[in-house]
This record gives C-alpha cells, structure tokens and sequence, in this order.
C-alpha cells in the first residue's frame, strides 16, 4: 500500500516538474504525427486539417485543445508546427500580463507561424482583447497615448494559428472559444498506448527494457505519458544501482513500491479523498465543496487533478446528489463496501 512520500513530493503529479523543461525531455518528445502514439480521433482530425491546409497553402485554423496536463498538448503543438514546416512559439497566459507581452509575440510571428499558449483559460482581459482582431482579421489594434490624446493604430499582422490549451474549457470566455475553428479534447491514454510509449522512451535513453516492464510501468502512470516517462527514468536509476540488465516487470514492481506509487497509480492525495468519503461520509454521496473542506485540498484541484482519473478508472461516481466511491474504490483501499452503498450505485 502507497504511503505518502517521506518528503511530500510526488511523483505521480501530471504537471511537468521544472527538471523536466530541459534539453533531453526535447528529446524524448515525437516530432511527427505519425510518431505520436495515442489520441487515435485526435491525430485523424489533425492530419485533415493539416493536409487541407497545405493543398490550399493555407495556414492552420486557430485549434483549442483540452484535457488533463500531462496528456501531450504541447507536443502537439509542437508537431503541427513541423508538418506544417512553421516555426512554434510557446507562451502561458499568465505570462502575458502586460499589453506589450502579447502584442511583441504577434507582431514578431512570421507566415503560417503557430503561437501555442498554454493555460489559456487564464489570459488577462487586456491580452485576450487584443487577440480577437489578431485572430479574425490579422490585425491588433492598439492604444498609444493617454486620456484625451490617445488614439487607437490598427497593425497588420502575417496570417498565424493560435493552438490554445486548457485544462478547464468551460473557463473560457465564449467570443475566445468562438473564435478557434478547432476544438479538440485529448483523452487519458489506454494500456498498451501507455506500455508503446515507455517502450519507445526506453529505446532513447538506451534502456533495455521488457514488454512487461514498460506494462507495469504504463500501470501505474495514471494514463499520462508525462507521469510514465518520469516513472520509467525513477526505475532506470533503481537498477543501475540495485541490479543490471533489463528492466523487468518485477524489478519495476520493486522499484515503483519504494517509490510509494500505487498499482494503479493512486497517490497520497487520491487515497486520502477516497478513504475520507468511505470513512466520514460512508462513500457518498458528498458534495465537492464538503470533500474540499473535509480534506483540506482546493475544490478545483480535486476537480480538475483528481477526479478525472479517478473517474476513468471507475473508482469514483459523480451522482447529481454528489460523488459517490464505488466498490472498487472500497475493496481497493481494504474495506468491504456494505449492502446500502451497492444498491445506491445500482
Ligand atoms: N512521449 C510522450 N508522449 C508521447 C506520445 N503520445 N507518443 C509518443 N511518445 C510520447
């Protein structure tokens, strides 16, 4: 059973770790689409889209994408940019505070470029303002001067895509979300995608690695390529220090309980949400405000962090009278689920 980690750090976390912006996580990245494993409707819709647009030698319609951190968003950004032969720039919204920020970026992308800005869910209203001319038209329109003097100069702009990312679609502001032709959902990825995409992380760094190693690895990543790369380089470190040649599903077994991570990924804080429903509200339904006060986290993160997997491995309800944990969710933290919770779920 995953206990918290000694140091309060997990390594479970979907967003990236600051160790994790370097040069050999470029590396690891796919750079062409057809290299990109997972997302199979995601990857169909962009290569129409992608081949459409060269045909016309036209630029890419402005693409919003959504979904849990860690699935590959960026990435995608950044592959798009490379079928399309563009060079990508990449902000986060909260980057852009100041009017300036956004207009430098803009007026500094050539033809076809992509603008990827991540978190866009949190743009100031100033940035998000100049975007809808820049977006429409080409053009940002611009205040210079103060108070009565002031006047507005509209600027040219060469024809971009904006690839937005979000983890909270809803946050968006409808004239912003109206104006990407474009809005794709990037899902929790499956086994077998998660076991490929280890093996071929394995195959770069040099790892020797057996099938079922980069399946016990892909088991407990929560369905997030970014959480199995960086359980795959923790085991990587296990064995060359415990052990040699190839990492096998034992030894990633071995390795991944030392390091606190749960058979099927759960972490401290997952536990912890689950156990409080089973133990104080006997498995819900409990509403997200009273989970929130009962545990300590912010409502947002186990809404957008937590619950997402959580429901994907089916260890969690959301009923119109709250969330519910399932019997899985009881038999998995140890406890019997009773007859009252089975026929609430039925
Ligand atoms: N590395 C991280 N995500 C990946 C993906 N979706 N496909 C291939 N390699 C990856």
């Amino acid at each position: 059973m995953a206990k918290p980690h000694p140091t309060g750090e997990s390594l479970l976390e979907p967003e990236a770790k600051p160790e994790e912006h370097g040069k050999q996580e470029e590396g690891l990245r796919p750079r062409r689409l057809n290299d990109y494993i997972g997302q199979k409707d995601l990857k169909e819709v962009l290569n129409i889209a992608i081949k459409a647009a060269k045909a016309r030698q036209e630029t890419l319609d402005h693409l919003l994408l959504y979904g849990p951190p860690g699935l590959g968003k960026t990435t995608m950004a950044l592959i798009l940019a490379d079928e399309m032969g563009v060079d990508c720039k990449i902000t986060s919204a909260p980057a852009l505070e100041r009017q300036r920020d956004i207009v430098g970026l803009l007026v500094s992308l050539k033809p076809g470029d992509i603008l990827f800005i991540d978190e866009i869910h949190r743009l100031p209203k100033v940035t998000e303002e100049i975007l809808y001319p820049a977006m429409e038209d080409c053009r940002i329109d611009v205040v210079l001067g103060k108070g009565s003097s002031s006047r507005t100069r509209s600027i040219p702009l060469n024809r971009f895509t904006l690839v937005g990312a979000t983890t909270r679609v809803g946050a968006l502001t409808s004239p912003l979300r109206d104006r990407f032709g474009l809005i794709q959902r990037l899902r929790f990825y499956e086994l077998d995608e998660l076991t490929q995409i280890v093996l071929r992380t394995a195959a770069i760094l040099n790892t020797p690695i057996t099938t079922e190693g980069a399946g016990e690895i892909a088991r407990r990543s929560r369905g997030t390529p970014r959480i199995a790369n960086r359980l795959l380089k923790r085991v990587r470190d296990y064995i060359e220090v415990k052990a040699s040649g190839a990492i096998t599903q034992a030894i990633a077994a071995e390795a991944l309980e030392l390091f606190n991570v749960d058979p099927c990924g759960l972490d401290w804080t997952d536990r912890r949400l689950l156990a409080v429903m089973i133990e104080h509200f006997n498995g819900g339904p409990v509403g997200l405000d009273t989970m929130a006060a009962a545990t300590g986290e912010d409502s947002q993160t186990i809404e957008e962090v937590y619950e997402p997997y959580l429901l994907q491995i089916g260890y969690l309800n959301r009923t119109p009278r709250g969330r519910m944990a399932t019997p899985s969710a009881w038999k998995h933290l140890g406890y019997q689920p009773p007859d009252s919770q089975l026929a609430l779920l039925s």
